[in-house]
């Protein structure tokens, strides 16, 4: 009870491969009741295009944006004052989120001394949201949960509600469609990626699981990529910053921080690790994102076994993509390119 079933939408680089932009079609469609987030906080910045306007959320879930419920699960850190100000900004874009943001009683809160921690950062390049800091007091047992704050409140006047997400996922009687909206992504999870230039949380699909969605819920797992790869981040040694043609998909691709404003660093797609992705998280369909900017700087490149292969055109090169990704991969079932930032 309380599940009818569970869509997984995870990014299968290092973030910021669009899956705002699936999350929100999606979620238009009607598909879902619920759009559950499960990892990170506002270190995250989901870009979407909402009645002509761009529209950028960090903690809300984007079906908000289409009257669908958003839940805040437990995996996730919140920041309230950052919470309350994207709530104001999204009613003055005219979005209606009265009774649609709910928060999980057991989501930890992130407090002004985080961010401060946070933003004497100079090893990992983070956000400088708090969200490390966060994560560690949440893992060594001294943070706050939303439930230790609510007495102080009175909920009415709140532009959120506090749940309990096991209520809601297995005691309702309602039976929810829910749509899970994964932040960051397989290269900065906590386990699988380029430890330590990580993010604080789980990026994989296992996450979803640890939100209280049981694995058998699972029914489709929407992995997202890009067709090149970008990090943002002090890493330096993933790519040669000054490569001209680097240079230009860095700027037809808009590849700037939608939380930070930071230039996007820019490389060819690592196969051998989208494939690992793919695997992990058990995606069942792919979407590949800004093959459009790949296509409008006309050089198609892809890292593979340590080899920089090169196609002469773009239908080559998506070919060539197509046919490793589904090779072998029974789950695989389906890729879809999408060549437009606003739609899929
Ligand atoms: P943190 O999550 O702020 O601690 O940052 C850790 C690493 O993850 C840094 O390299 C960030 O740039 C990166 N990161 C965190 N959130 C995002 C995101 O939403 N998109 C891309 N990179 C992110």
């Amino acid at each position: 009870m309380g599940i009818k079933f569970a869509d997984v939408i995870v990014d299968c680089q290092s973030g910021d491969t669009g899956k705002g932009k699936i999350a929100n079609e999606l979620a238009r469609s009607g598909f879902y009741d619920i759009v559950l987030r499960y990892n990170g906080g506002s270190n995250a910045g989901h870009t979407v295009y909402h009645n002509g306007k761009k529209i950028v959320t960090h903690q809300v879930p984007v079906g908000v944006l289409h009257g669908v419920i958003g839940v805040i699960g437990p995996g996730c850190v919140v920041n309230l004052r950052k919470l309350e100000e994207e709530i104001k900004e999204l009613n003055q874009a005219g979005v209606n989120t009265h009774n649609l943001i709910w928060i999980d009683k057991r989501a930890h809160v992130v407090f002004d001394y985080h961010v401060e921690l946070d933003g004497a950062d100079e090893r990992i390049g983070t956000t400088k949201q708090g969200i490390g800091p966060a994560y560690v007091s949440k893992y060594g047992r001294t943070g706050v949960r939303m439930e230790d704050l609510e007495y102080e409140w009175d909920a009415k006047s709140l532009p959120y509600k506090i749940i309990d997400i096991y209520e809601l996922l297995h005691e309702d009687l309602n039976e929810y469609r829910i749509l899970c909206e994964g932040a960051q992504g397989f290269n900065l999870d906590i386990d699988w990626g380029d430890y330590p230039f990580v993010t604080s949380s789980h990026c994989t699909v296992g996450s979803v699981c640890l939100n209280g969605i049981p694995p058998r819920a699972i029914r489709q797992v929407f992995g997202v990529i890009k067709a090149y790869e970008t990090y943002v981040g002090n890493n330096l040694s993933f790519t040669d910053q000054n490569d001209e043609t680097f240079k230009r998909i860095q700027q037809v691709g808009n590849e700037f921080g939608a939380t930070t404003g930071r230039p996007r660093m820019v490389n060819w797609i690592n196969i051998n690790k989208v494939l690992q992705a793919i695997n992990i998280n058990g995606v069942t369909k792919l979407f590949v994102n800004k093959g459009d900017v790949l296509r409008d700087v006309g050089t198609y490149k892809i890292r593979y076994d340590d080899a920089i292969i090169e196609y002469p055109e773009y239908e080559l090169f998506k070919k060539a993509l197509t046919n490793i990704f589904t090779r072998n991969r029974k789950e695989l079932l389906y890729i879809q390119w999408s060549e437009s930032p606003e739609k899929i």
